[in-house]
């Protein structure tokens, strides 16, 4: 197998092979390009020929027309002619059509199998992100998380969030005497976000079976990389979504995965379409977390791949660490374009033949100023590439191809159902019922024969005013005490088994999951 990928031809008349060595490929890199310019196909390009040396592909479709890398070309196809033209212009003598293997995964369980997580494992930090919460109400956020870390309460759908929060307004008094003011004011906002949530079809995201991220890292029986296709176009419309789902999923593969050092080839590529939506007004924090996140996760073997139209859209210390990068054309009308074009010519070294700036401007559709990483991972010199024509089928694949492709996937059964299990709601729904019966109970004995003690005790409470009973009768540990026996001890140890120790990392591990 070759250590390396062919983008295409470079250098007068093309002919000159260009190629990205697979022992750099997790140093990341940048696709930009203003529309129409061929981003799209140069990610198609890659995630064949990454798929093609055994590196399984995780990439996002935004206008639904990376599909047809399940499909392959034919000559029927009305670029064939083009293709075949194209090929031959650079060298690429071995050029054919076949399809990759792929599976299609959607947050909303429509187009492909559905991608779940739990709200524990998506954590305090990125949840706030998602649901745009101000500074106190995060901070409300942070405490729910840690009682329900304290009381053993599993977070894994919306429905026990916000079970969480009623109970945390209700215990508010007790609350804010432990961790400062929780007002009512807050919670009732964060409730309101996440019905916003809900409504934008978010609930489905969170939930069990949770994504085992080793089903987004499998090759098929030839050796080939699944490449995985999330369906992103109707994702589009909750920018918010798409970026935390993004977000997440890399900080989890960042703690799940053990450290390789340098591989002879990524385990993994990773490919963010519209990376602008990730750092739209990003709090600093966060951008520094996904910095941080793109610096470390190299060694663990993940290259990530933004692509973009501008590549000033990438803050600036995540765009110096892409090492491999494709320029499309860029437009120069304004004086602003013009300052973009520049910058963006400006982190090249430059080729004695061509101006960088000029070549940014000129290059045809399909065309890119390209540097991919070289010997001792120095930035290659920049050479004008015509890129190479896809083997895939270009354009988006039938819903009856789709349906056929889900239906043969490994993944088929596995996601499709969702699983309810005992969680935050149904332990805080159990506790609610059993201390309504408990007062009621309580109620009717004192009617039916009040002791003299308690007489006296009532007594007592009328004349003392009720700041003392207050502080004894509503202390922390009853309702701990209830919540113990309204389990059985099988449920107990199941939730210490699993899902408990998720809580504990939610809160305390992890990179964007901690505070
Ligand atoms: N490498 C290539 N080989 C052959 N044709 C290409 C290549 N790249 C681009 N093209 C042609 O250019 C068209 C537009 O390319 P593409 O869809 O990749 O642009 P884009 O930059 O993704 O645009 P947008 O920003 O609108 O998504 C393609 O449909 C195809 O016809
Ligand atoms: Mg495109």
């Amino acid at each position: 197998m070759s250590d390396k990928i062919f983008l295409g031809g470079g250098g007068a008349g093309y002919g000159i092979p260009q190629e990205m060595a697979l022992k750099y490929a997790n140093r990341h890199g940048l696709i930009a390009g203003a529309t129409g310019t061929g981003k799209t196909v140069t990610l198609q390009i890659l995630a064949e020929s990454f798929s093609n040396a055994g590196v399984p592909v995780i990439l996002a479709d935004v206008k639904g027309d990376l599909s047809g890398l399940a499909k392959s070309g034919t000559a029927s196809h009305k670029l064939h002619e083009a293709f075949t033209s194209r090929a031959q212009t650079i060298g690429f003598d071995d050029y054919h059509y076949h399809a990759c293997p792929v599976t299609f995964w959607d947050l909303y369980g429509h187009q492909g199998h559905p991608v779940r997580t739990t709200v524990a494992e998506m954590g305090p930090l990125l949840l706030s992100r998602l649901l745009e919460l101000s500074e106190a109400q995060e901070g409300i956020l942070n405490i729910a998380f840690r009682l329900a870390d304290e009381e053993g309460l599993p977070l894994l759908d919306l429905k026990d969030l916000q079970a969480l929060l009623v109970w945390t307004g209700e215990n508010r008094a007790d609350l804010s005497l432990r961790y400062g003011n929780v007002s009512t004011a807050s919670i009732g906002a964060i409730q309101r976000r996440l019905l916003v949530l809900e409504n934008q079809g978010g609930g489905q995201f969170f939930g069990e079976p949770a994504l085992e991220l080793s089903d987004l890292m499998r090759c098929d029986a030839e050796g080939r990389g699944m490449i995985n296709i999330l369906a992103a176009d109707k994702l589009m419309a909750a920018p918010g979504l798409y970026a935390t789902f993004l977000l997440w999923l890399l900080s989890e593969l960042f703690e799940e995965l053990p450290e390789v050092g340098d591989p002879d080839k990524p385990r993994l590529v990773f490919f963010f379409d519209e990376a602008h939506l990730l750092f739209d007004d990003a709090p600093k924090a966060l951008i520094d977390k996904v910095e941080q996140v793109a610096r470390l996760i190299r060694s663990k073997g993940v290259g990530i791949y933004f692509i973009t139209q501008n590549p000033a859209d990438v803050p600036e210390d995540i765009l110096g660490q892409l090492g491999n990068r494709i320029q499309h054309a860029l437009r120069a009308f304004t004086a602003r374009d013009r300052k973009n074009l520049k910058l963006a010519a400006e982190t090249y070294r430059e080729n004695p033949r061509f101006s960088t700036e000029d070549a940014i401007r000129e290059v045809g559709v399909g065309e890119a100023v390209t540097s991919m990483l070289q010997k001792k991972g120095v930035p290659g010199v920049v050479e004008r590439t015509l890129i190479r024509p896809p083997s895939s089928q270009l354009g988006p694949i039938t819903d009856v191809e789709r349906k056929a492709a889900l239906q043969a996937s490994g993944m088929a059964g596995k996601y499709d159902q969702t699983l309810d299990r005992h969680s935050a709601y149904e332990i805080l729904a159990q506790r609610a019922a059993q201390a309504a019966t408990e007062a009621e109970v309580a109620e009717e004995q004192a009617e039916a024969a009040p002791e003299p003690m308690a007489r006296e005790f009532n007594a007592a409470r009328r004349y003392s005013g009720s700041r003392v009973s207050r502080s004894t009768s509503r202390s922390y540990g009853k309702p701990k005490d209830t919540f113990g026996s309204a389990l059985s001890e099988a449920v107990i140890k199941e939730l210490k088994g699993t899902t408990g120790r998720r809580i504990v990392r939610g809160i305390l591990g992890g990179l964007f999951k901690g505070r």
